[in-house]
């Protein structure tokens, strides 16, 4: 005990602080998320995320270039559609703005890793994550079996254009199961999975519904996405992805729910990926530009804090800032 024992011998140096630091923050851990339009010719801001942009779709080559020469781990792309429906069939369309992103950033940056988003909620009119129907009590609600079909397809079409990895985001049920029997009947045994195993139906993601047009038009997402109250039931979700044969699995938001992203670390050999989602963002950039928070080093800070709790990567808006910052 003290005096004997004194851990400040080890914080005296920088030299001595780095020898025994225990997380680690690179380029190689963020993986960045694109929104390409299908209706855009320029690059359109979104308001409630400074930095980031709706893009147009013949702008993913020079993002491919961007990304790969940052060090990045990879992409994830979400789609704007033209024209949406009550079924999301755009979501299927080959000629989609996310399919001919792919293969655009495949062509320009092919050791890019590129993800797809996979869900409906883009490309239906109603906002919605599925297909909906009338429940016994007379609501309407999203039907899951009904929308694994749409998935699937939509799955199929995204690597068939050449994404590296899926990332179903809807949090219908069997949907892993489902997307990865459909890959392997078409010849696509080797495109993983990404499974958004464990995500909650929270208020962070507000921001985003700006940038990806997305916002429900009527009630929430808490019929399919998971109650923020718990715990237990992310290590039910995530045990069930693990038998339908998701690959890599994702805890989502990313710093209001590190407990669960160590919770799942401790339970899964999977890769564990966290999303820093854009309310976490908004409220780091709107800190900063208020002259309240050292924009880089409180960015930095979180997205160490993501990695010391049991995330190998992290997908971030702030993934050309940090990989920068951090000297690539
Ligand atoms: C839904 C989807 C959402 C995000 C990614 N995929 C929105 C939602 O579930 O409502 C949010 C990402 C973010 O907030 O950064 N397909």
């Amino acid at each position: 005990m003290f005096p004997t024992i004194r851990p400040r011998r080890l914080r005296r140096t920088a030299s001595l602080r780095r020898l025994v630091r225990e997380a680690h923050v690179e380029p190689s851990d963020f993986i960045l998320p694109l929104f390409f339009s299908e209706a855009l010719d320029e690059a359109r801001p979104v308001a409630t995320m400074p930095g980031v942009s709706q893009l147009p779709v013949r702008a993913a080559a020079e993002q491919a270039k961007l990304a790969r020469d940052l060090g990045l781990g990879g992409v994830i792309l979400f789609g704007l559609p033209k024209v949406k429906d009550a079924h999301g069939e755009a979501a299927c369309d080959p000629n989609g703005p996310v399919p001919r992103a792919v293969a655009a950033m495949k062509d320009a940056a092919p050791e890019l890793c590129v993800i797809t988003d996979t869900c409906v909620d883009e490309y239906t009119d109603h906002g919605h994550c599925g297909i909906l129907k009338k429940d016994s009590r007379g609501e309407m609600v999203v039907d899951n079996d009904a929308t694994l079909d749409v998935l699937a397809r939509s799955a199929l079409v995204q690597a068939k254009a050449g994404a590296d990895v899926v990332a179903p985001s809807d949090m219908m049920d069997g949907r892993v199961g489902a997307i990865r029997t459909a890959l392997d009947q078409n010849g696509l045994e080797d495109i993983a999975i990404l499974s958004y195993a464990v995500k909650y139906a929270s208020s962070f993601y507000g921001p985003v519904r700006d940038a990806a047009d997305c916002a429900p038009k009527f009630g929430d997402r808490s019929g399919y996405q998971m109650d923020p109250a718990n715990a237990r039931e992310a290590l039910r979700e995530l045990e069930l992805d693990e038998r339908e044969g998701a690959d890599m699995v994702m805890v989502k938001p990313a710093l209001p729910y590190l407990d669960i992203v160590a919770k799942v670390r401790e339970k899964t050999n999977l890769p564990v990926g966290a999303y820093n989602v854009s309310g976490e963002y908004a409220m780091i950039k709107a800190a900063a530009q208020a002259g309240m928070l050292d924009e880089k080093r409180a960015t930095l800070e979180a997205l160490l804090s993501i990695r010391r709790a049991g995330a190998d990567f992290i997908l971030t808006y702030h993934a050309i800032d940090a990989a920068r910052w951090l000297g690539a």
